[in-house]
């Protein structure tokens, strides 16, 4: 890893250039900005700081820069060149990409992401199977993990004041759960059970919060459908 540095100011990255380095953050902020058409003005994105990393898209798909970095305060960064990044983390990350962008992409809650936000996503998922009838999570229990499905279906419960479990919800592929109790800090309120072989991705908390927070409001507003699910299938609360 070479070490570079850059004044206020300075233009790191430009948008439609080759690219044959990644860079990381070792002190200092820089601020990305993406052109969405030609023509257009740019965009401000987001800021990187220490311990963040850019340029890896470029290096990934061996396409032009997809949006341009200037530094926003004197800044460090060091940067890892096109081989040794092929060596160490291409392989690994594009594997995650390609099985999991392709279901991102089918995902109505995520419809609102750009690419580059839910190949962030896609390389923070992991698959895991359930047989029919498994809990994958149990009413009550910390929350530690959110949910995509991926094939199969399943089924909210919560018990009742009589002690019964109850069907508060049904879920299909391209469905998400789990999402409360990382939204809200609080116990899961429901159990998942698998009602069939059950194939879903997950992703821990703090990448949740992290990748997630553009979609906080979202998650909040669909959180309405609970409600109107148990009405309609005569559920009691
Ligand atoms: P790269 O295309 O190599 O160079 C520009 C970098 O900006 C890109 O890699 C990403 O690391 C970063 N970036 C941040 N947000 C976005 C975005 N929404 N679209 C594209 N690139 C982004
Ligand atoms: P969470 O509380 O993290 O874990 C259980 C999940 O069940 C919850 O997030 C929701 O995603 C989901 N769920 C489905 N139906 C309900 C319901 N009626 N009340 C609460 N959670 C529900």
């Amino acid at each position: 890893m070479a070490e570079v540095h850059f004044k206020q100011g300075d233009s790191v990255i430009t948008q439609g250039d080759d690219g044959d380095v990644l860079y990381v953050v070792d002190n200092g902020q820089l601020d990305c900005f993406k052109r969405f058409s030609k023509g257009a003005d740019n965009t401000y994105l987001k800021t990187y700081g220490p311990g963040e990393s850019f340029g890896e898209l470029a290096l990934l798909y061996n396409a032009p820069r997809a949006a341009s970095i200037i530094s926003k305060t004197v800044a460090t960064c060091f940067t890892l060149d096109r081989a040794t990044f092929n060596h160490i983390v291409r392989d690994a990350s594009m594997q995650r990409r390609t099985q999991f962008e392709e279901f991102l992409n089918k995902v109505p809650v995520l419809s609102t992401l750009d690419q580059y936000e839910k190949g962030k996503i896609a390389e923070c998922l992991e698959s895991v199977r359930y047989e029919s009838g498994d809990f994958v999570i149990k009413e009550g229990d910390h929350g530690s993990q959110f949910f995509l499905i991926e094939e199969g279906t399943a089924e909210a419960l919560k018990l009742s004041s009589s002690g019964q479990q109850q069907v508060v919800y049904k879920y299909n592929s391209h469905d998400y759960f789990g999402e409360l109790s990382l939204l809200r800090d609080e116990p899961r309120a429901a159990s998942i059970r698998a009602t069939s072989a059950l194939k879903v991705a997950h992703i821990d908390r703090l990448a949740f919060k992290r990748l997630f927070g553009p979609l906080e409001n979202i998650l909040e507003r669909n959180t309405e459908k609970y409600a109107k699910f148990m009405k309609s299938y005569g559920a009691l609360n």
